[in-house]
């Protein structure tokens, strides 16, 4: 290969070749896909150029999609209308670039909040060449605040047919209310935030998704439904807004824990591929897409300036790394029937004991670098399924009506995709895992003199139909659970 020795398309490797093989065996490649676009010698110019400084002196700014003017979004539906015609190039197409996120989209990993934000970044880009608007900006849907799908989205060339929600339909205030969102916002530890540690993109093994991807990201595409249900959910146009919004909240989580985003080369370095209106093969690393500022972008809920916003500089070390005796862990030996709550047990050692105790009582300043992280190992939904799953630790009794509210209640999580399998391949049907924040519910009971350091330590999960009616006869893989002090990382 034409690829020099240091060259980074080596590190990207296997991807990229899945996604050159792809692009052809659908047909796309209309002699883009040949030996020319592999060999990256006709990159576009952004990525030829440190990105940082490019953009500087002219910032634009996301919106909310409900402040959008008459004139943005007609600007956003020419862009539309033009990449649905799939013109010249049908990489920069309207499939074409769903094709992208089918193959190439890392979920419950790292990779999950700077690969969707190079991902939006170029497309972007395509879409002010396809509009002709220069200044044209991503808008983005705060499902928080509006839990129902934009008015505007209903119309040509905004809506899906496929969509599962009614206009009235309401996202749930479990995953995506101010309350889930505010906690999640508070997570220190960029990995049960923002998902687990792996060098690859793509590793067979998902090292675990965080908590803004497993509540509301999961959540919405569930929601939508429809295309957005599978990995080709940038069909449905509703796509672009939504992961603006998830790419906006990690702005809002650097501001509030500067110095936490990872400082690992394997995250820094890895490469993220991706092509121009050209069609041309471009590609940043994962540190150019740490700034939205170095982007020449940023949301209206974010400042003008930089400041708040820095470089990496933490310790960047990744879960594995927590040592045993900080680890208590237990294998799940049935599947979890859909409706019906799994107790599992939990030994910690007398150390974790020690620590939890103590997190659960320590002044809260003093825990900044602190997480009482559950994870949930292995988990392998029903096929075509809609389940939510909640967590709760030393819960007495869990059943279907245990509400969210509840002391002991430490997280809900849902599933991407939930399409039915040949939608995406194999990929669908991969093991995942599931971080848990559990500080804030220790804390919580320790306040309520419901928590016992020295005590029994359980952890209750329940699968629920998303539509809580239904009791179904669904049921659901998960290995282990897992108890970590993350402090307890060497
Ligand atoms: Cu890669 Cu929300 O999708």
């Amino acid at each position: 290969m034409p690829n020099g020795p240091g060259s980074p398309s080596q590190v990207r490797y296997p991807t990229r070749r899945r996604f050159l093989k792809s692009v052809a065996l659908a047909g796309l490649g209309a002699g883009l896909a040949g030996e020319g676009a592999s060999c990256g010698v006709s990159r576009s110019s952004d990525s030829g150029a440190p990105l940082v400084g490019i953009a500087r002196g002219k910032i634009l700014v996301r919106k909310d999609i409900e402040k959008a003017t008459p004139n943005e979004i007609a600007v956003l539906k020419h862009a539309i209308e033009v990449m649905k015609k799939e013109s010249k190039n049908p990489r920069a197409g309207w499939r074409g670039q769903a094709n992208i996120h089918q193959v190439s989209c890392p979920h419950g990993n790292w990779f999950f909040l700077p690969w969707h934000r190079a991902y939006l970044y170029y497309f972007e880009k395509i879409c002010r060449k396809a509009s002709g608007d220069d200044a044209f900006t991503l808008p983005y849907w705060n499902w928080t605040k509006s839990p129902t799908i934009p008015q505007a989205f209903w119309d040509e060339p905004f809506s899906d047919g496929t969509r599962k929600a009614a206009k009235q339909d309401k996202a749930k205030d479990e995953f995506v209310g101010k309350e889930i969102v505010d906690r999640i916002l508070a997570i220190n530890d960029f990995e049960t935030f923002a998902g687990g540690a792996t060098k690859e993109l793509q590793p067979e093994k998902q090292p675990g998704q965080g908590r803004l991807e497993s509540s509301p990201h999961n959540h919405i595409h569930n929601f939508v439904g429809g295309n957005m249900r599978t990995f080709m959910s940038p069909l449905d146009p509703l796509f672009w807004l939504h992961h603006a919004n998830v790419d906006r909240l990690w702005t809002t989580w650097v501001t509030a824990h500067p110095k936490s985003m990872p400082a690992a080369k394997t995250w820094l370095e890895l490469p993220l591929d991706f092509f121009d209106f050209e069609g041309n093969p471009t590609s940043m690393k994962v540190q150019e897409t740490l700034n939205t500022h170095d982007l020449g972008y940023r949301y209206d809920t974010q400042a003008e300036t930089t400041a708040g916003e820095q470089r990496p500089s933490g310790d960047g070390v990744g879960h594995e790394s927590v040592s045993e005796e900080f680890r208590a862990s237990s294998k799940i030996s049935d599947a979890l029937r859909v409706g019906t709550a799994a107790i599992i047990d939990l030994f910690p050692s007398g150390k974790l004991r020690e620590h939890l105790g103590f997190l659960a009582n320590a002044p809260l300043q003093s825990l900044k670098e602190s997480e009482i992280r559950v994870t949930i190992r292995g988990i392998r939904p029903p096929e075509g399924s809609d389940l939510d799953v909640r967590v709760f630790v030393n819960c007495p009794s869990v059943t279907r009506d245990t509400p969210v509210s509840d002391a002991h209640f430490i997280g809900s999580f849902s599933f991407f995709p939930t399409g039915s399998s040949e939608e995406h391949g194999h990929r669908g049907r991969s093991l995942t895992s599931v971080f848990l924040d559990g500080l804030k519910t220790f804390r919580a009971l320790r306040e309520r003199k419901l928590y016992d350091p020295q005590g029994p330590l359980q952890v209750q999960l329940i699968a629920l139909n998303s539509d809580r009616e239904s009791i179904g006869t669904g049921q659901l893989i998960a290995e282990q659970v897992e108890l970590d002090y993350l402090s307890g990382r060497t």
